[in-house]
């Protein structure tokens, strides 16, 4: 991030600080308040005008940089070889989503390939994390295809595996498509998916993964989704997670050969996913725990510690905006800390 804010850059920082500062204390103050301030800053994180304030002013990276391992791809290569040295393996993640040309797709699939290929001089122990809207995927679902199969080639030709983030649920369907015509079509076994808890249509995604042996990472999910179609209540959202993690830990799954991450900060779903696999009898090297670079750091370590597979997604590139402003949305102390940084000199 370039560290030069003239005046007016950060009064229009300033400014945008205040607004959201004023609008999140106003609508906390009232029931139901929180709910509506994670609406608000999932809409602030699609949102151009929004970006271009937060990402001119300087002092934002500052708090941004505590979630993004930083700029380049040296950057995450040092993180991701600190966190292996602590026994943590790695989700590479190289910033960016919904480009608007074919020639930024090619761009962001030429970085992947570059990030591929570095991570096979350097030796890190870690996969690599892609978004397909991010490979073209809103300018047609055969540019997102062709630039994943090739980045496909290369992770395989470099033993480096490749897993699909999921979006908006409105690509949910084009996604599992891409991948199936990938993994199961053509035979590239090196790629897996996410899935998100709060979507009422994961249960039934969840059968099919399962029958198919899919390679699965389980979230709760990050974007703002209407009522129509994703849980709004959190405890519907924990106890569909729950739901899930116990479909993918099955008899069934660990059969087909279903590897689960378990990729959350909630001490409840953490430790209930513990408790299923004991009374099970499910071997604790059978799953893995995933957690965001940045947060909860300490658990990070203690989980690795003692004994159990842990993975740190780790991000990097210089389009952090959408990214960032959704772990703000997760939790409203980082807002806080966001919007008093603004104001320090
Ligand atoms: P929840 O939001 O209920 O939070 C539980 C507790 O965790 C909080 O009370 C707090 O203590 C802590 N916490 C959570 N978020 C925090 C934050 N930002 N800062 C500080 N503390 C925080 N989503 C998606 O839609 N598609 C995807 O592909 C992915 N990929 C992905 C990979 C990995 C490795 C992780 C960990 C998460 C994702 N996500 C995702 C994001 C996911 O959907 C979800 O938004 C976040 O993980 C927050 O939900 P939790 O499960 O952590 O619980």
């Amino acid at each position: 991030m370039t560290p030069c804010a003239s005046t007016s850059t950060r009064r229009a920082g300033q400014g945008i600080a205040f607004v959201i500062g004023a609008t999140a204390l106003v609508i906390l103050l009232v029931r139901g308040g929180e709910q509506w301030l994670r609406s608000l800053l999932l809409y602030l994180s699609g949102a151009p005008w929004a970006r271009r304030m937060v990402t001119g002013f300087a002092p934002a990276w500052a708090v941004a940089g505590r979630f993004v391992a930083g700029e380049s791809v040296d950057e995450a290569i040092d993180a991701a070889h600190q966190l292996n040295a602590e026994g943590m393996s790695v989700a590479i993640d190289f910033l960016g989503e919904s480009v608007t040309t074919a020639t930024e797709a090619d761009d962001a699939r030429d970085q992947l390939l570059l990030l591929v290929d570095r991570m096979r001089g350097a030796q890190v122990e870690g996969y690599v994390s892609i978004k397909l809207s991010q490979l073209g995927l809103n300018l047609g679902e055969n540019l997102a295809l062709q630039n994943l199969r090739a980045i496909l080639e290369a992770a395989r030709a470099a033993n480096v595996r490749v897993r699909i983030d999921m979006e908006e649920s409105a690509t949910v369907d084009m996604t599992l498509d891409i991948y199936r015509r990938l993994r199961n079509g053509e035979g590239f076994d090196n790629v897996g998916v996410v899935i998100q808890s709060y979507l009422y249509r994961s249960e039934e995604d969840v059968k099919k993964l399962v029958a198919e042996g899919a390679w699965v990472r389980l979230v709760k999910g990050a974007y703002r989704e209407p009522a129509a179609v994703a849980y709004a209540d959190k405890r519907d959202t924990d106890a569909a997670y729950m739901r899930l993690v116990q479909m993918l830990l099955s008899e069934d799954a660990l059969a087909n050969g279903v590897e689960l991450a378990v990729a959350t900060h909630d001490e409840a779903m953490i430790l209930q996913t513990m408790a299923y696999a004991r009374t099970r009898g499910i071997a604790s090297d059978r799953f893995e725990f995933q957690m965001l670079y940045g947060i909860r750091r300490e658990r990070q370590r203690e989980l690795a510690a003692q004994g159990w597979r842990m993975r740190v997604y780790v991000p990097y590139g210089t389009a952090w905006y959408p990214y960032f402003m959704r772990r703000l949305a997760e939790r409203p102390a980082n807002l806080w800390f966001f919007v008093s940084s603004l104001f320090k000199k």
